[in-house]
């Protein structure tokens, strides 16, 4: 297991480019599964939950491969026969759930491992049982597996609304079995996130119709095949925004090339209140540094809210802020595990229910702190990158699974981190 050791003080300068979005590409590879042609999906990021994804697709009878120095993931049925997605890979990754929509949708049988919880919280996956249910998806739970079964797949009027709003891997799920069921299927309370509509793209590109995403409301009219696509995902808004963020942090001019300016509105909206500048220019997006920053109070909520994916980074933007903000999570109400990460490293923060505290200090000091997930490692390399001294991050492999390179890319733009094998077991 590898750690970083970060040798905080050092200002950045100069262009990053944004890779493309983890969240975009996993739903689309799973979306393969529905294609009777091959797919091409181009700009997919290098990170180990695209292997992960890769390895459920390959157990599951495809020929799928993955060229990272390309970003080119490739995929064609070849078995149809292989419909289980065993526990072993879904505790990997929960986003492997999305496949059990389009495996269902195009096989009419899928058994794929139940997903656990995690560090962010218990993870319900009823929203993704509601809306197949409802497309004629009869299920089972047996033995840690849902066992899900169709002969027919009939579209159907969706309420997907569930107790902390819209659900997007359970949008995605029933987008791409609505894309292959007959007739009509209206979702409402749809996700309505950039990646909801990238999928949408995507089936569109296969010959599914798609209609209304990126609102609320999404009809699918189903088709009875979908042929092959090559398609492009869209640039990663959270790893923009976590760039965008180590330039406040450490007051530098940063230019984050190819970060999309619309699917970041409200993450700049709040940069913008505590101060920083934010220029839209041709290649992205350009950081003007504030020494003075303004502390804010800042809720997550479903897209265009502030994304709870760029709550922690955030956090130890304002663990920095003179004064007192308040962060409050809507999505994840247990997502606070860096809170007392960042208090090892000097900041003041107390956790009050959903919302954190956040007494600014004026100076954090390196410590050994622990990743717990991939945004709150995100969030703690952050806060290495300005605290004094030096700040060892174990547990990386949770970077690992959503940024690629993060300590190349912020290198070469003059910071100071070393992945080294960590000794010991953590
Ligand atoms: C996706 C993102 C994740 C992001 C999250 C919220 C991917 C691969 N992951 O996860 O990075 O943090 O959106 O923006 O795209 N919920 C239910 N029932 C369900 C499903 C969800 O109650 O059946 C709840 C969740 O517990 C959570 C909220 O709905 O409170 C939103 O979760 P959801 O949008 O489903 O997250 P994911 O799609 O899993």
């Amino acid at each position: 297991m590898d750690k970083f050791v970060i040798e905080g003080g050092h200002p950045l300068s100069g262009t990053v480019e944004i890779s493309g979005s983890k969240n975009a590409a996993l739903p689309l590879m799973a979306a393969a599964l529905m294609a009777a042609r091959p797919c091409v999906v181009r700009n997919v990021p290098s990170l180990s939950d695209v292997r992960t994804m890769t390895g459920v697709l390959r157990e599951l009878g495809m020929d799928a491969d993955y060229d990272p120095a390309s970003r080119t993931f490739t995929a064609s049925v070849r078995d149809t026969s292989r419909c289980t997605a065993p526990y072993s890979l879904v505790k990997k990754m929960r986003a492997s759930i999305s496949v059990l929509g389009p495996l269902v949708a195009a096989r009419g049988y899928a058994k794929v491992s139940y997903p656990g919880g995690c560090a962010i919280g218990t993870r319900p996956i009823d929203l993704h049982l509601k809306g197949l249910s409802a497309l004629g998806v009869r299920f089972k739970i047996e033995h840690g597996y849902i066992i899900a079964r169709a002969e027919r797949l009939k579209g159907a009027e969706i309420y997907l609304g569930g107790h902390y709003g819209s659900s997007v891997l359970a949008t995605a799920n029933v987008m791409c079995a609505a894309a292959l069921a007959e007739g009509e299927t209206v979702i409402s309370h749809a996700a309505a996130e950039p990646e909801i509509v990238d999928l949408a793209g995507f089936l569109n590109a296969m010959g599914a119709s798609v209609e209304g995403a990126g609102s609320t409301r999404v009809v699918v009219r189903g088709v009875s095949s979908l042929s092959g696509a090559d398609y492009s995902v869209i640039p990663d808004r959270i790893e923009a925004a976590t760039f965008l963020i180590a330039a406040a942090m450490t007051r530098s001019p940063l230019t984050v090339k190819g970060a999309v300016y619309a699917h970041l509105n409200a993450v700049i909206d709040k940069l913008q209140e505590v101060g920083v500048g934010i220029l839209r220019t041709d290649a992205g997006l350009e950081v003007v540094p504030s020494e003075r920053m303004r502390p804010v109070e800042i809720t997550t909520l479903p897209y265009p809210g502030f994304p709870t994916d760029v709550q922690a980074q955030m956090m130890a933007l304002l663990a920095l802020v003179r004064g007192t903000s308040f962060v409050t999570e809507r999505i994840f109400p247990d997502r606070f595990m860096h809170v007392a990460e960042l208090n090892r490293l000097g900041a003041d923060i107390r956790r009050a229910g959903p919302t954190a505290v956040i007494n600014g200090v004026s100076r954090l000091s390196g410590a050994h702190v622990m990743a717990s997930d991939l945004r709150a490692s995100a969030a703690l390399v952050l806060a290495g990158l300005v605290a004094e001294g030096t700040t060892e991050v174990l547990r990386i492999y949770h970077i690992d699974r959503g940024y690629e390179r993060i300590e190349e890319k912020l290198n070469l733009l003059g910071a100071r981190i070393k992945r080294l094998p960590a000794e010991g077991v953590y």
